[in-house]
């Protein structure tokens, strides 16, 4: 049998857990007709709380994993905290990898701020690694971030625990200030973590719609599809699928609770699965 073309090979993505589906659900629109297959790193979540040693092992093993077993194409790292601690690992042992990473939006955030002032909520990993200080140096003097670590948070959207979400939203958009549209206000909230998409709902309600959300799921869609173009890897948009259907997804794989995956699915992105446990290294 001659092995698949380049472009018919399948995109990896993965998380932590859940969080990566809201990045999924981008991809999938920006790119209905490739398979991905999802690996959701739940034996080691939530990762915020990890050190980077940490997640660089987990990282080099999911990606080591979804190209000997897969043969992927690309890798979308769908974790800000993952990305943080690893990305640059990852660039240098597969150079020929198109990986792609995702980064609180703090650019468009301030872009589009009139106040100048943003709230950025992320995985205490993610505030203290480098590449954020860095991101967050480059930002010097365009405007005013107010910075969360939000302990738990990933985990109770993990579990689906809506007490829990519920009082984690309202403990740290509290303790952030105030939101709003007058000065000194903050008029939009960075969502640095990709679970966070997730309860947008209950955030909005805490902060009004004076301020808005920001997260960074389609952005990173949107530069897959091009790097893909660019290197020729993208499949060719010829075939016709009816209005909202995707491709068959290649897999979902957990490590840990195979059921939080599928439930996770079908809770928001309407898809029933049947998510394979993963045993790595
Ligand atoms: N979803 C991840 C992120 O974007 C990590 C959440 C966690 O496991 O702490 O940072």
């Amino acid at each position: 049998m001659n092995a698949p073309a380049a472009s018919a090979r399948p995109i990896g993505v993965f998380d932590s857990g859940v969080g990566g589906l809201s990045v999924l659900r981008a991809l999938q629109a920006e790119l209905p007709l490739e398979r991905f297959v999802y690996v959701a790193d739940n034996a080691y979540a939530p990762y915020g709380e990890r050190d980077d040693g940490i997640l660089r092992n987990r990282s080099h093993a999911i990606a080591d994993y979804l190209i000997a077993s897969h043969g992927i194409k690309a890798l979308v790292v769908a974790c800000n905290t993952a990305t943080a601690a690893a990305i640059h690992t990852l660039r240098a042992d597969y150079p020929e990898l198109p990986i792609i990473g995702i980064e609180p939006a703090l650019k468009p955030a301030v872009a589009s701020s009139k106040t100048g002032m943003v709230g950025v909520m992320a995985t205490r990993a993610t505030l203290n690694s480098e590449k954020f200080r860095k991101l967050l140096d480059g930002l010097h003097g365009t405007g005013t971030f107010v910075l969360q670590a939000c302990d738990g948070l990933a985990d109770a959207i993990e579990r689906f625990d809506s007490t829990r979400i519920q009082t984690l939203c309202s403990q740290y958009t509290r303790a952030m200030g105030r939101f709003g549209n007058a000065a000194g206000q903050m008029d939009c909230l960075v969502l640095g973590c990709t679970h966070y998409a997730f309860v947008a709902a209950e955030l909005t309600a805490l902060i009004g719609d004076q301020a808005s959300l920001m997260e960074a799921g389609v952005p990173v869609a949107r530069q897959t599809r091009r790097l893909l173009e660019k290197m020729q890897l993208a499949l060719p948009q010829t075939q016709h699928l009816a209005d909202g259907a995707t491709a068959q997804t290649a897999g979902f794989y957990s490590t840990g609770n195979v059921a939080l995956l599928d439930a996770a699915m079908l809770r928001w992105l309407h898809r029933e699965v049947k998510t394979l446990a993963l045993q790595l290294g």
